[in-house]
């Protein structure tokens, strides 16, 4: 392996927002580890990575297991390399009301998406902390601020990463540690998350619109991973949801109950009761990077691309401090 790859892990690998942020690292020569359960999505990844300029090694691990994470993390090491970069996006979700949720099934769910972050954290730290070195960037989710009805096993679990992310970087800067920790927070995404969660409603669940492609969050899950910058919201709609959280919790909460039932689903799509889902284990032939939205998703995000090139807001604010300092003159 050429010591001058930089050496990124990412977790749920195989398929989503995972999948597309291993192509974003590949695409800058990266090697990257791909960690997921999946064997055709993982194997299928690393041909990809490979194909796009990068090196990739499977490392197949469920990401609720402490030992695997670990396990997965030394060869990852072993060989490719120190890790510079640890992305945590693994996770699994129940589509149904709280009441209608087995507890194991929410056990599981939050074993996922929020130990596996832990997990993969822990992998991540003892390695970089000592060396002085590294990033670990959570893929989290506008629903870690604003929680929303027939996903509260999920909501639950980015609420919980969010706050595990903000202590652990406490640490980090109490020990004046040049190791970061960071968040990035996506709005909804086209992924196969969607077909193949585990779900109770009646028909298919849907991203709520509007709907990025999953390479929009990849890129900023890159630049996130090379900037010492606190949090990432990634698109517009993320803005304003944690924006209007902020400002009007209740008027949220009322909003979601009416229209946070049918914005989960597309209508007259019915979801057959024994669809596989991957919540225990994967399913196979469904790995890929974009699920079953493309027509209506969309490639580009202003707003994302900003946040990553924050210097092109120089000049509308320079125009708006002339404004105003124009304004001040005129009334005075
Ligand atoms: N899609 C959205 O609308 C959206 C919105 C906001 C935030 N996000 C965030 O984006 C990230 C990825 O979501 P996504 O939509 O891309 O999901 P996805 O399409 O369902 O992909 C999930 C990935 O996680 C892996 N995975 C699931 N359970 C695992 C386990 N126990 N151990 C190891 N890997 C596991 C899956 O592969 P295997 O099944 O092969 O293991 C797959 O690679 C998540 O953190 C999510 O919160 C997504």
């Amino acid at each position: 392996m050429s010591p001058q790859r930089q050496v990124v892990v990412v977790t749920g690998a195989s398929a989503g927002v995972g999948r597309a942020v291993a192509h974003a690292f590949a695409r800058r020569g990266a090697a990257v580890g791909l960690i997921a359960r999946g064997l055709d999505g993982l194997e299928a990844a690393r041909r990809e990575v490979d194909d796009l300029g990068g090196a990739g090694l499977v490392l197949p691990a469920d990401v609720a297991d402490p030992d695997q994470v670990e396990a997965a993390a030394e060869r990852a090491e072993a060989e490719l390399g120190p890790i510079d970069v640890w992305v945590n996006d693994a996770m699994a979700t129940v589509f149904a009301e709280f009441l209608d949720v087995e507890p194991d099934e929410y056990r599981r769910a939050t074993e996922v998406t929020y130990l596996g972050t832990v997990n993969g954290t822990r992998a991540a730290l003892r390695r970089m902390v000592p060396r002085d070195r590294g990033t670990v960037v959570q893929v989290g989710s506008a629903l870690a601020y604003r929680a929303i009805p027939l996903q509260s096993a999920y909501c639950g679990s980015k609420f919980a990463v969010r706050g595990f992310t903000d202590s652990v970087r406490t640490e980090l800067l109490h020990r004046r540690s040049r190791v970061w920790i960071t968040m990035v927070q996506l709005p909804a995404v086209n992924t196969p998350q969607f077909s193949w969660c585990r779900s109770r409603l009646p028909d298919h669940p849907q991203p709520v619109p509007p709907i990025y492609e999953p390479e929009v969050p990849a890129e900023v899950v890159v630049h996130a991973a090379t900037h010492r910058r606190r949090e990432y919201r990634c698109g517009g709609s993320t803005v304003v949801v944690i924006a209007g959280n902020a400002l009007a919790p209740g008027l949220g909460d009322r909003y979601l109950a009416r229209t946070g039932y049918s914005g989960q689903q597309v209508p007259g799509w019915p979801v057959p009761e024994d669809r596989p889902d991957n919540l225990y284990a994967p399913v196979p032939g469904l790995a890929a990077t974009h699920g079953a939205f493309d027509s209506r998703s969309k490639r580009f995000s202003l707003q994302a691309w900003l946040t990553r090139h924050r210097w092109a807001l120089a000049p509308a604010a320079a125009i708006g401090v002339a404004a105003a300092a124009m304004l001040r003159r005129s009334v005075s």
